[in-house]
């Protein structure tokens, strides 16, 4: 961290904060307003966001406080809570506050007339022009739709519970699993499997662990110098065992192996106790496969979209059609981070509100990579890095110290609008 570090920091921040507060302003006036003019009709028409995590749920918040009268939000999410991925890789290892990370969905929509959001716990198996398929046989019409479904994660990022009890269950079971395991390797060494296997070594000093990656450098998405400043963390300070250029078979046996073998370039195998793949995302697109397949990436599997979130489909590139995608499902070109999400959710709300008043979508998203892409890595409990690169490489770096072990899990709870302290006390 230096003086010159502070500075571009200031000079990138204020050109996004300014703009954004005057955004906010006149949102908290439009709030206001909307509230005492909005009225519940009968048969109004459903904006329907399928997907209720970072992107799915500022979308929501957003169309709640200023969809006309004649249009409600419906939310078709299939967790119970909202899965606050966050932290699973720090309650994947320590253990007791594993509930935190499960945040009701009670603050949704907070302050918005009543009858304008629903909220639908199912999950979405098929779509039509006009109705999205419950896994339950339930049926819904659309008149827009916004899906925002994310990615699939191997365990311990995705679980497979959709209740709160379950799922602190299985990250109890993956603690264990860790706790039992002496001899541990870590594939995939983007932020997940630097986190994971700097927390594993950091509660466990005494366990060997190993963090196998496919690429010259760890976290090869960000720049050199975090790269350089995790490897030395990781490295000499926690004796993190880093084998770079590797890219083994992943072992059957899940992503979480137990007695498996991985075996390396040089044809050597290795045994371990326990494997973990951190080995990245799959995009929950599989909704749009039957009415438009060809509306998803051949080469990453991401739902292809025009500057303005609608989804684009090869085949009739020059029709509307009234559905968006954006966050982490959506081939976007900016950065897969819970950030994007939620600025690419004003785009879509813009949009959608021209559509409704019968104005051509006109917003476009550009991501800011500054502040979209920036980072805040933990390695261990004793460092966190906050790192930002910008697209001409300049980039700031700020190390820091001791944070704290639930990663301020309450503050999290609180931009939810969910209330921590009535469920855990202060
Ligand atoms: C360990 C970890 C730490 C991270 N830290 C940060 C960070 O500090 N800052 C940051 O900006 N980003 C961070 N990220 C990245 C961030 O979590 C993702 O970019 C973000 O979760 C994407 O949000 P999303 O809403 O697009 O999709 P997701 O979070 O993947 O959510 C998709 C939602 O859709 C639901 N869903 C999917 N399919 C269906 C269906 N068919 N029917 C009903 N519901 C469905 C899922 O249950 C889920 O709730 C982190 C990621 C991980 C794994
Ligand atoms: N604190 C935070 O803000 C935070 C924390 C965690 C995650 N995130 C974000 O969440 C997203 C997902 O993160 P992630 O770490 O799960 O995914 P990721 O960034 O895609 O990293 C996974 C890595 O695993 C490598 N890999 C795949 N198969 C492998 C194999 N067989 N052997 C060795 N390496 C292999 C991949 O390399 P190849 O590309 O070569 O296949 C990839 O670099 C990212 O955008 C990330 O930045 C943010």
């Amino acid at each position: 961290m230096s003086f010159s570090d502070y500075t571009r920091l200031t000079k990138k921040s204020l050109g996004f904060l300014l703009p954004y507060l005057g955004t906010l302003l006149r949102q908290r006036a439009t709030t206001i307003l909307h509230r005492w003019t909005w009225r519940n009709t009968p048969n109004s028409k459903n904006i329907v966001v399928l997907g209720g995590s970072f992107a799915g749920i500022e979308l929501v918040n957003q169309l709640s406080h200023t969809l006309p009268r004649g249009y409600r939000v419906i939310l078709i999410e299939k967790n119970s809570h909202l899965n606050y991925v966050f932290n699973f890789p720090r309650f994947s290892v320590m253990s007791g506050l594993e509930r935190t990370a499960f945040i009701p969905y009670d603050g949704l929509a907070k302050g918005a007339p009543s009858g304008i959001f629903e909220r639908i716990q199912d999950t979405a198996v098929d779509l039509t022009s006009k109705k999205i398929r419950l896994a339950s046989g339930k049926e819904i019409d659309y008149s827009y739709l916004a899906i925002a479904t994310g990615s699939s994660q191997p365990l311990p990022v995705n679980l497979m519970s959709i209740d709160r009890n379950g799922a602190c269950g299985e990250l109890q079971q993956v603690q264990e699993t860790i706790k039992e395991s002496q001899k541990i390797a870590i594939v995939g060494g983007g932020a997940v499997g630097v986190e994971l296997a700097s927390d594993i070594k950091d509660f466990y000093p005494s366990k060997d662990v190993t963090l196998v990656h496919s690429r010259g450098q760890l976290l090869n998405k960000f720049g050199e110098r975090l790269q350089r400043y995790a490897k030395v963390v990781l490295r000499n300070e926690l004796k993190v065992r880093v084998l770079l250029n590797e890219r083994p078979k992943k072992p059957s046996g899940g992503s979480m192996a137990r007695g498996a073998i991985l075996t390396f370039s040089d044809t050597r195998s290795e045994q371990f106790d326990l494997v973990i793949s951190c080995t990245g995302q799959q995009p929950n697109s599989a909704i749009l496969s039957t009415l438009y397949p060809e509306a998803v990436s051949e080469s990453n599997s991401r739902v292809i979209v025009r500057p303005t979130l609608q989804i684009l489909t090869t085949k009739d590139p020059n029709r509307a059609i009234p559905i968006f995608a954006f966050g982490d499902v959506a081939d976007h070109g900016g950065p897969q981070m819970a950030r994007a999400g939620w600025l690419q959710a004003g785009v879509v709300a813009n949009n959608i509100l021209a559509l409704i008043h019968g104005r051509t979508p006109s917003r476009t998203y550009k991501p800011n990579v500054f502040i979209e892409g920036a980072i805040k890595l933990t390695l261990g409990t004793t460092h966190t890095v906050m790192y930002g690169m910008d697209e001409d490489g300049s980039d700031v770096m700020f190390p820091s110290r001791n944070g704290p072990l639930d990663l301020e899990i309450g503050r999290a709870w609180k931009t939810f609008g969910a209330d921590y302290e009535k469920e855990f006390g202060a």
